[in-house]
Order: C-alpha cells, then sequence, then structure tokens
C-alpha cells in the first residue's frame, strides 16, 4: 500500500505534493512525509495523516520545484514519527520513498551494519537507501548504477522515487510488483502509485514495468532503462479519467457517493455489451478465447476481501447458467498451496484496484501453469489488468473509499454478462431464460435507484444498532456470498464483529450465538429457497433473536416474523445480490456515521493492498 508522490518541473512542488497526497491518502495513512530539494534537501514528516503533515509543516521552509512525497501503510516498524517517509541515506545526501516490502532487508541490513552503517528506523524501507548510498560510494558508481545493482540484489516488491542532494534536477523511479505511473506534463515530470494526483496536470502518461528504472532529468526526455541497463522506449499512454469523479461532489463521505453512484456504474458495466434488441451480449475478451473457455475443464476466480465475494456470486451464475465446474479460491492461499491446474484451465481474477499483491501473486502462477488468465478489473493500465491474456473493465469509475461498494456491483454485473454469454455459446440456456434475464439486467440500474430510497429508513434503524456489539448475516444461494459482503462491510467501517454465514449452516454452530441481543440480518428475497429461509428464521425467533429481513416488494411471510423489514424491488433469484447488497451497504455506512467512525479511511485498512 502507501501512496507514494513526485515532482520536478517549474512550479513550487509542496502543493503539487500534498494535493497527490491527499488523493493517495487512501491507500495508507498511517504517517505521511515530504522531502524537498533546494539546496540541500528539506524533509518533514508527521504520525498520522496528510493534514497533521500540512500543521507541522506550515512554519517551515518548503520551496522547491522538485521533491517526494508519502503516505504510509505500516509494514515494517511502527507507526510513527521516525518509521514516516521519506528516508535518509546515512550522509543525508539521498532521500527515498517506497511502497512494497523489502523481503530480504535483514540480511542486506546486517551485512551493512557490519559494514560501520548507522539506521534510525525499524523500516525495510531504509535499508534499501542505505544500501544504495553503499554501493555508490563502495563501487564508485553514480546513482542510477547504484541504484540498479542494488535492487539486483533486492527480493520483494517495491515502487520507489529517489532524489539527490548532489543532482537535484534529477529524480529516479523504479518498481518491482508495486505500481508507478509517470506523467508528462509541458517542462515537469509527475510520479504517483496510480493517476489521481497527475490528471490535473498532464494526461500522458507511461507506466513503468517490472524492474524498470525511470531516470527523469530537468530538460531532458524521460528515459528508462532495466536493472541490467537496457534501454527501454517509453510507452506513452493516454489517460481517460474524469476529474469529477474524485471529488466528493456534495457527499459527505465517499462512500456514500459511491453508494449513490451504483445505478450509473452499473449501467456503465452495461452499457456497449448488452444489445436487447438482438438478443446479444459483446464482450470482446470472452469472444477472442471463446473455445478455452467453452473447453475449459473448469474456471477458477481469485480474488479477496470483496473481489472474493463477487467471485462467489460469479460461481453460482456461471455454475448455473453456463454449466462450467467452478472454483473460488483466496489468492492469498491458492498462491502457497501448489494448486493443480494447466492449460485446460483459465484463471479469472478479480479486482477493484489491479494492484492487489495476492492476486497477482496467483495470477504470475497460474500463468506459469499454462492457464489462460483474464481479469475483471476496475482500474484501466493497473498490474492485474496488465498482465492477463485478456479481461473485461468494470466501468464503474474511481473508487476512494476503502469500502468497496460500486465496485462489488460492477464486478456482479460483469460476471452476470460473462455467465450469460458463455451459456448462450454452449447452449445451456434456453432462448426465453435468455431473453427474460437480459431484459431483467437492463431494469437493474433502474431498481438500484428504487432501492436506493431505502436510505432514510436504515439510517433511523443504524440507530437503534449504533452500540450493538455483534451482528449475524445470513443469505442462502446467490444471497450467500451478500451475507459475507454484509458482515464485512460492517466490520471494515463500523469496528462491529459480524458474520456472514449460509444461513442453513447457523445450526451447526452460529446458533449457538442466538440471543434476545443479537440482531441476525437476514437476506430474504424472493426465490427457489424461500420456505426454507423462512425456517431459518423461524429457528431464530425461537431462540429471541432480533432479525433484521432484506425482502422483495411486498412480502407477507417473512415480514410478519421480522422485527425490522427492508423491501427491495422484485427481480430474478440471479439477478437479486445487485439489489440485496444495496441496504447492507447503507446500514454499514449510517451505522459508523453514528458511532463517529472515520468512513472513508478506516483504522488499519488500506485501499489497495499491494503488500502480502
Ligand atoms: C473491501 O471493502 C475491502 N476494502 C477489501 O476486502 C478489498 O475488496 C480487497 O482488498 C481486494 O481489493 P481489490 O478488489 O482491489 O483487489
Ligand atoms: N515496507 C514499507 C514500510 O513499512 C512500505 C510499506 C507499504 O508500502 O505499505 O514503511
Amino acid at each position: 500500500m502507501c501512496g507514494i508522490v513526485g515532482y520536478l518541473g517549474l512550479k513550487e512542488a509542496y502543493p503539487i505534493l500534498i494535493n497527490g497526497l491527499r488523493r493517495l491518502e487512501y491507500r495508507g495513512y498511517d504517517s505521511a512525509g515530504v522531502a524537498l530539494i533546494n539546496g540541500g534537501i528539506n524533509l518533514y514528516k508527521t504520525k498520522g495523516k496528510v493534514s497533521e503533515l500540512e500543521a507541522f509543516v506550515v512554519d517551515k521552509n518548503t520551496k522547491g520545484t522538485v521533491g517526494i512525497a508519502h503516505t504510509r501503510w505500516a509494514t515494517h516498524g511502527e507507526p510513527n514519527e521516525i518509521n514516516a517517509h521519506p528516508h535518509f541515506s546515512e550522509s543525508e545526501k539521498l532521500a527515498l520513498i517506497h511502497n512494497g516490502i523489502i523481503e530480504n532487508y535483514n540480511v542486506i541490513k546486517e551485512k551493512l551494519i557490519k559494514s560501520g552503517v548507522k539506521f534510525t528506523s525499524h523500516t525495510d524501507t531504509e535499508v534499501l537507501i542505505q544500501f544504495i548510498e553503499f554501493i555508490q560510494k563502495a563501487e564508485k558508481v553514480d546513482l542510477v548504477k547504484a541504484t540498479q545493482l542494488a535492487l539486483s540484489q533486492v527480493v520483494g516488491a517495491y515502487a520507489i522515487v529517489i532524489v539527490s542532494r548532489d543532482e537535484p534536477d534529477m529524480m529516479i523511479a523504479a518498481r518491482n510488483g508495486s505500481p508507478l505511473v509517470i506523467g508528462i506534463g509541458k517542462d515537469e515530470f509527475h510520479i504517483a502509485s496510480d493517476a489521481s494526483p497527475i490528471i490535473e496536470y498532464t494526461r500522458d502518461v507511461v507506466y513503468l514495468d517490472d524492474e524498470e528504472i525511470a531516470i527523469i532529468k530537468r530538460n531532458e526526455k524521460l528515459q528508462i532503462k532495466t536493472l541490467k541497463d537496457q534501454q527501454k522506449t517509453p510507452f506513452v499512454e493516454k489517460l481517460e479519467l474524469d476529474l469529477c469523479a474524485l471529488e466528493k461532489e456534495g457527499y459527505e463521505h465517499f462512500m456514500l457517493k459511491e453508494i449513490f453512484e451504483q445505478p450509473k456504474s452499473i449501467r456503465d458495466s452495461i452499457r456497449g455489451r448488452l444489445n436487447i434488441e438482438r438478443d446479444t451480449i459483446a464482450m470482446a475478451g470472452i469472444i477472442d478465447f471463446e473455445q478455452r473457455f467453452l473447453n475449459a475443464r473448469r474456471i477458477i476466480f481469485t480474488a479477496a476481501g470483496t473481489s472474493w465475494h463477487a467471485a462467489l456470486v460469479g460461481e453460482y451464475l456461471i455454475e448455473e447458467l453456463a454449466r462450467i465446474s467452478v472454483e473460488v479460491e483466496y489468492a492469498s492461499e491458492f498462491r502457497y498451496r501448489n494448486p493443480i491446474i494447466d492449460e485446460r484451465d483459465v484463471v479469472i481474477a478479480i479486482s477493484q484496484s489491479g494492484e492487489t499483491a495476492d492476486t497477482l501473486a496467483a495470477m504470475r502462477l497460474a500463468k506459469s501453469k499454462g492457464a489462460l488468465i483474464y481479469s475483471i478489473c476496475n482500474v484501466v493500465g493497473s498490474s492485474i489488468a496488465r498482465l492477463s491474456d485478456a479481461g473485461s473493465f468494470t466501468h464503474a469509475g474511481p473508487e476512494i473509499g476503502v469500502a468497496s461498494t460500486k465496485a462489488f456491483t460492477a464486478q456482479v454485473t460483469v460476471l452476470t454478462l460473462i455467465a450469460l454469454l458463455l451459456a448462450q455459446k454452449k447452449g445451456t440456456i434456453s432462448k426465453s431464460k435468455f431473453n427474460q434475464l437480459i431484459n431483467e439486467l437492463d431494469t437493474i440500474p433502474s431498481k438500484v435507484e428504487e432501492t436506493l430510497k431505502v436510505s432514510e429508513q436504515v439510517r433511523e434503524m443504524a440507530k437503534i444498532f449504533t452500540y450493538t456489539r455483534n451482528f449475524l448475516y445470513l443469505g442462502r444461494g446467490y444471497n450467500f456470498p451478500v451475507a459475507l459482503e454484509g458482515a464485512l462491510k460492517l466490520k471494515e467501517i463500523s469496528y462491529i464483529h459480524a458474520e456472514g454465514y449460509p444461513a442453513a449452516e447457523m445450526k451447526h454452530g452460529p446458533i449457538a450465538l442466538i440471543d434476545k441481543k443479537m440482531p441476525v440480518v437476514v437476506i430474504a428475497p424472493v426465490s427457489g429457497i424461500y420456505d426454507k429461509v423462512v425456517s431459518n428464521i423461524q429457528e431464530i425467533k425461537a431462540r429471541k433473536g432480533k432479525v433484521i429481513a432484506i425482502v422483495s416488494k411486498g412480502d407477507k411471510i417473512v415480514s410478519a416474523l421480522s422485527d425490522y423489514v427492508i423491501e427491495i424491488p422484485h427481480t430474478d433469484e440471479v439477478l437479486s445480490p445487485l439489489l440485496s447488497v444495496i441496504p447492507l451497504q447503507l446500514l454499514s455506512y449510517y451505522i459508523a456515521v453514528m458511532r463517529d467512525c472515520e468512513i472513508d479511511q478506516p483504522r488499519n485498512l488500506a485501499k489497495s493492498v499491494t503488500v502480502e
């Protein structure tokens, strides 16, 4: 995680860097820091958020047209001021910011200590800048060469930017496994972990590849070399990102804005793909590899967190509609358990950020075994999108709130399209069912809009449950993953313990938790297993649990049994997660608001988890 920003140009660097940090703060907010070149290097850092850095820097010298800045999500060393980035080399001639983990930092650190190098922090990052300076002196090489040599001995993931007191008109950046974008403006260069800090200055960007080093010098063209010193031609791409999408636009929090954007983000994810008149679905990525998909021994989804929940919905969709065997794997487990996989398999990675380290590693593993790698990703140009053989973007737009909302529904939308397309190609769905489902899918954006009208009701309900300490979420079939997602949302932003379960599993254990203090959210829209869910609710009521039910409009049976009822519009069971998840997102949001929690930046979390 961590957000990194760099600037070299004619303008004052400090305001640009702070602005950039604010945009990247979703990536981590344990500490923030900045280093500005102005004769020497002025380095300021503080524990906590970017606003604390700004307050600390208020009376300091922030002059300079070259600088780097960082917002941290600590992996090695406490989140305090000393461990905050940028880190100096021992001579204080070099300063570095880093996103990632240097796995062999200990071995290098021991060697350096033996050679007399003194360390000030507990981070893996400081080892890297000390190592570079050590090589520079020992081998008598320039900074670029020293960086190449150091990075060749480093194991782990990094995106780094270095500035040097002795070469004030230069920045060096490098990456391996962590994201890095370089913006090329008029007489200026920007560097950042993603494009959001760059967009207001330039749309021309270069995405650095693994094991590449960028050498950025004033009045010179951008130079890219590999660690082995091979020259590369920078590939300049045009950014297509809407600046408004990065603002709160009147909403109190990004999360609320993103929840309310779902009619649009789902519509955008369908647009251009679904043709109702012709009964067709166009998805170039799938069509390009049609035979691989249709003959696949199985499809394996790999993802983390909310994206993993979307994958579970994908499993239900693809198995039911396209009759292809599906497995869903936590990327973090998959990558280390030597899975049986070969060229007959299709691996679909799902990721909002496109930078999740575990998901990337799982993809690399599957690729090395010959599987087709497909991705469903929200960020264009991200590492996951680039690593895959083909893919479909979710068109959710930038998601800033750490708790994922609109990305989930966009992922489920794309998965529905894929399942329907494969089913049509395979002939596993009747023409009439296909027609019915595509027509229904087309109405989902307006039904989401209708669902959002429960917002006030949910806000009132949140007042009742503000101080509740535990929650249970239950769902069956397509709504089992929604139960997991509802529970995750509540944990993430309200810090309330919550568990999601398949409703029928309750009797195998969690039922022991139920008493009159335990609220149980039951997701029970009309479905083939509605009666079974009714029985599960009876079991809860018999033990005096409080039931909050999510039901289809006009529901009688579940509503009569439940203490609180939230109605959602009718839809086919297959599409119901797209509606049933909305009240759960709102419930977690409003409870977090009542509890005065940090909605968009919950404690200990970061938006994109680029470390293991
Ligand atoms: C969702 O609310 C979480 N913040 C988290 O679980 C997230 O979904 C997970 O880290 C995966 O991220 P990705 O979709 O960007 O790969
Ligand atoms: N490993 C570095 C640190 O702990 C960077 C962490 C990160 O990128 O999240 O400071």
